[in-house]
């Protein structure tokens, strides 16, 4: 059986996830679900890097423990993957017990063989990075990715001996010239071989960093904080004799931004040959998410927080975003409008639209059922067969080779061939006349199983879209379950199946900054929810239990809460009621958005969609008005999402 070994970096706890380490997770999981689709064995691993100078200092900035700290960011990065879909194998963090225990195993065996020695160092130093610095890498002498002064620091430390394996290194990297790709990485890793390799510093004294592994041949020492994070790789999988690690570390592959080649492109192989470790398969290295055309930072405010982003856009339409709009190995600029353009264009248009007219005919026509294909394919039939064909070639060869824009540029041509398909077919026409149907009836079903093998092909990208399409398509199938060799055949739908249309798969949405067309005043779009009863309705009419049964009233849980841009009232919500709504509601004055995640409210979920200031809206919170204050109606107890008030 193939198999497939996924890792993500183990990212830093001193700062909150943000869109660089959601794409990195999110390629690492449409890796996965494309090498699952395809029958292999799989496992993927992510997590957390938690020891080190950079966290004792964040942790110390905040007044908590090193371990309280990291527990609490850790958890952020935790929760947060599952929100994008995401689903790893194994979470590790480098304080789980069993990774400080095969840490300090490699330790010892290394310096057994003898390839760690003690020895004085003086040099210039970057806090930031936690490492020395030599003048060939220095800028103006500061550190060239902090651009701060160094400090001269002189410390007796261990070292690995990682000169001795330069010359293996750079006869592995030639003899397996995919080993790190895309190439102009690999290119990089040799420049760097190209001078002499120095010894790496691979321990920092307790007395000044006690945050760390203690070096196992001696306690007054914790392990440099590269050393340790690397083997999370190998420990993940039950290193040394774990049935994991024998069966997956052969397919290992990393997954990587540019940011951090060196110690994955020369670090890391250095210390596996040490160790008597095989050498991983494949580093992928990709470039780097910029906002605003400049490096994404905290103190510009350009940080993109992937949460944010999933719960205005949706998880689904930001995957696709990543994964279409940057080249696998370069970088990319993020703007909201750009994502925007993608959501409207591509999911809303091209591929909603495909989806839904063909549904809805199928509606009308055959009352829901698939039709046989009963007639001959003629040349019109056979193009989009063959536009389907070239996506499965596309999907199949571009994925492993890292070209995610690729695939899903050949799924949307061939998206784009079915839209002209139905244009030219015109099934309108051909339902007009008797004589034509089994025309219509080929033409539909080849409309529909174009739709399936869609749905199927989106499926790494966008899980829970795929899902929705197979279900109403009629089939059983779900996203994880698919198969790309059955579930890729063309005819495989059951004719006579009921399909349902449903709501459109991805609505469109407004530009950020730039509303299209009168957007409602706020004041009136907020009057709507926040009207006070009026005497009158008191004496409001009797009305029958049948009408009041109509209405669907549901108890639902907020998942996300943000407040609608340039207005006071409003505030967009996402509500579980064991689906995900998107309610806007006039309760801002009184319930900011930071304290609604997370309550319980009741929701009629049997409204028809508005649009409030442009954003769409499935749905009403309940709430009552009490003076100026505005109560949430909430359930006695903890209630199910979904729960129906009977
Ligand atoms: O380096 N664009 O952790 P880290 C694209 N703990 N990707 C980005 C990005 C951006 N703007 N910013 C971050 C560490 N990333 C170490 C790793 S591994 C044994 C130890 C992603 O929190 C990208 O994957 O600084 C990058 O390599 C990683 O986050 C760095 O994460």
């Amino acid at each position: 059986m193939n198999r497939f070994y996924i890792t993500t970096p183990i990212y830093y706890v001193n700062a909150e996830p943000h869109i660089g380490h959601a794409y990195t997770t999110i390629v690492a999981d449409v890796l996965n679900r494309f090498y699952k689709m395809m029958g292999s064995r799989t496992f993927f691993l992510t997590g957390t890097d938690e020891h080190g100078d950079k966290i004792a200092q964040a942790a110390r900035a905040e007044g908590i423990s090193p371990k309280a700290y990291a527990d609490r960011i850790s958890g952020l990065f935790r929760q947060t993957w599952p929100k994008l879909d995401v689903q790893n194998d194994k979470f590790i963090r480098t304080t789980d017990s069993e990774h400080v225990q095969v840490v300090q195993y490699v330790l010892q065996k290394v310096y057994d063989a003898g390839e760690i020695y003690f020895s004085s160092y003086k040099g210039l130093y970057c806090v930031g990075c936690e490492r020395f610095y030599t003048e060939r890498e220095m800028v103006d002498g500061k550190c060239p990715d902090h651009d701060k002064p160094l400090i001269e620091r002189e410390e007796a430390n261990y070292f690995f001996r990682m000169s001795k394996y330069q010359d293996w290194l750079i006869e592995h990297l030639q003899s397996n010239p995919d080993c790190i790709r895309p190439e102009r990485y690999r290119n990089e890793v040799l420049a760097f071989l190209r001078e002499p390799l120095e010894d790496l510093c691979i321990s920092r004294p307790a007395e000044r960093l006690d945050w760390g592994i203690p070096l196992p041949f001696d306690a007054n020492y914790v392990t440099y904080v590269w050393f340790d994070a690397l083997l999370n790789y190998v420990s993940a999988l039950g290193y040394p004799d774990g049935d994991l690690y024998r069966e997956l570390w052969p397919v290992a592959n990393h997954l990587i931004a540019k940011d951090i080649l060196k110690p994955h492109g020369i670090y890391w192989p250095a210390m596996l040959k040490a160790a008597g470790i095989p050498m991983y398969r494949h580093l992928n290295v990709h470039g780097y998410w910029k906002s605003d055309e400049g490096k994404m930072s905290k103190s510009h405010g350009t940080v993109v927080r992937p949460l944010d982003m999933a719960s205005v856009y949706g998880a689904e339409a930001f995957r696709y975003f990543l994964l279409r709009e940057m080249v696998f190995g370069l970088d990319a600029n993020f703007s909201k409008d750009a994502l925007v353009q993608r959501i409207n264009a591509d999911l809303a248009n091209d591929l909603g639209n495909l989806f839904s007219r063909s549904l809805a005919m199928t509606e009308r026509y055959f009352d829901g059922q698939i039709p046989p294909f009963a007639s001959e394919p003629d040349d019109m039939d056979r193009d989009l067969a063959g536009k389907v064909d070239n996506a499965l070639h596309q999907f199949r060869e571009e994925i492993p080779a890292l070209g995610f824009h690729k695939a899903l540029m050949a799924i949307w041509e061939c998206i784009g061939a079915a839209n002209k398909y139905i244009d030219y077919t015109a099934p309108w026409t051909l339902a007009k006349d008797p004589n034509l149907l089994p025309r219509l009836q080929t033409v539909m079903r080849t409309l529909l199983e174009v739709n399936r093998i869609v749905a199927v092909l989106v499926s790494p990208f966008m899980p829970a879209t795929s899902s929705q399409m197979l279900q109403r398509l009629g089939l059983e199938t779900r996203s994880a379950d698919l198969r790309l060799e059955s579930d890729g055949a063309w005819g495989t739908l059951v004719g006579g199946t009921k399909v349902f249309k449903g709501e459109s798969l991805f609505p469109r949405v407004e530009a950020a900054d730039k509303k299209q067309g009168k957007p409602p005043k706020p004041a009136q779009a907020g009057k709507k929810a926040e009207v006070a009863p009026k005497t009158e309705d008191t004496d409001a009419p009797q009305i029958d239990i049948d009408i009041f049964r109509q209405v669907d009233l549901r108890v639902g849980r907020i998942t996300a809460a943000e407040k609608v841009p340039k207005s006071e009232k409003l505030v967009k919500l996402l509500v579980d009621i064991g689906e995900n709504r998107q309610i806007v509601a006039g309760i801002a004055k009184t319930h900011p958005p930071e304290g609604l995640v997370g309550k319980q409210v009741v929701i009629v979920a049997n409204l028809k969609p508005a649009k409030l200031m442009g954003i769409e809206s499935h749905g009403m919170v309940l709430a009552v008005r009490d003076g100026n204050d505005l109560k949430l109606i909430v359930p006695e107890a903890e209630t199910p999402p979904g729960g129906k008030i009977a």
